[in-house]
């Protein structure tokens, strides 16, 4: 490539990009990656890391019999924590967004503010109200049922070290069906 500014590369160098571009980036591969951060320290103090954690909301999806686009949810949802803890839900949510239906893309990006309706013993968002007054402008929300869903059966229920949980390989399938779809790209 020889351009210095982008307005004077030519129509064989962004053929060449574009061909490089989906040679080196996978999907797939850059978000279990960040998954793979999540045997460290993120959901320390917890009762099961993070990785376990999301391992197992995902095998709890599979077992019920949740599509694809749940699953591969359940694994990534929380795979953002060690970058970005306070908005953890919303940058999984974009990075999956691409590849999954608007109500998995707004259950994950959501998960975090209705996560804490079952909070009930946490000194600040166990206070009388103050869980359903954070979850109030998104309540009436056609996906907040989905949404709490997936907080009340897969990841709040995720924390027991006694479990059968799966191996990551047991989801190969759903996450090479979901990363391979053609991509949508939101503005
Ligand atoms: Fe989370
Ligand atoms: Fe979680």
């Amino acid at each position: 490539m020889t351009f210095l500014r982008m307005r004077d590369a030519t129509r064989e160098e962004w053929v060449e990009i574009e061909r490089l571009e989906a040679e080196l980036y996978d999907p797939a591969e850059g978000a279990l990656a960040l998954l793979d951060t999540l045997r460290e320290s993120p959901l320390a103090g917890h009762p099961v890391n993070g990785y376990e954690h999301s391992l197992q909301a995902a095998t709890r999806a599979l077992r019920a019999g949740e599509p694809d686009d749940m699953i591969v949810a359940c694994l990534l949802h929380d795979s953002a924590v060690g970058i970005a803890p306070a908005n953890h839900g919303q940058v999984a949510a974009e990075m999956l967004r691409p590849y999954v239906s608007e109500e998995t893309y707004w259950v994950v990006k959501h998960h975090g503010i209705v996560q804490k309706l079952q909070m009930v013993n946490h000194p600040c968002w166990g206070e009388a109200g103050a869980a359903e007054a954070a979850v109030a402008p998104i309540r009436s929300h056609p996906f907040f049922a989905r949404t709490r869903q997936f907080c009340d059966d897969y990841d709040g229920a995720s924390f027991d070290p006694a479990y059968d949980t799966l191996p990551l390989e047991a989801f190969a399938g759903q996450i090479e069906r979901v990363f391979g779809r053609e991509a949508f790209r939101p503005a």
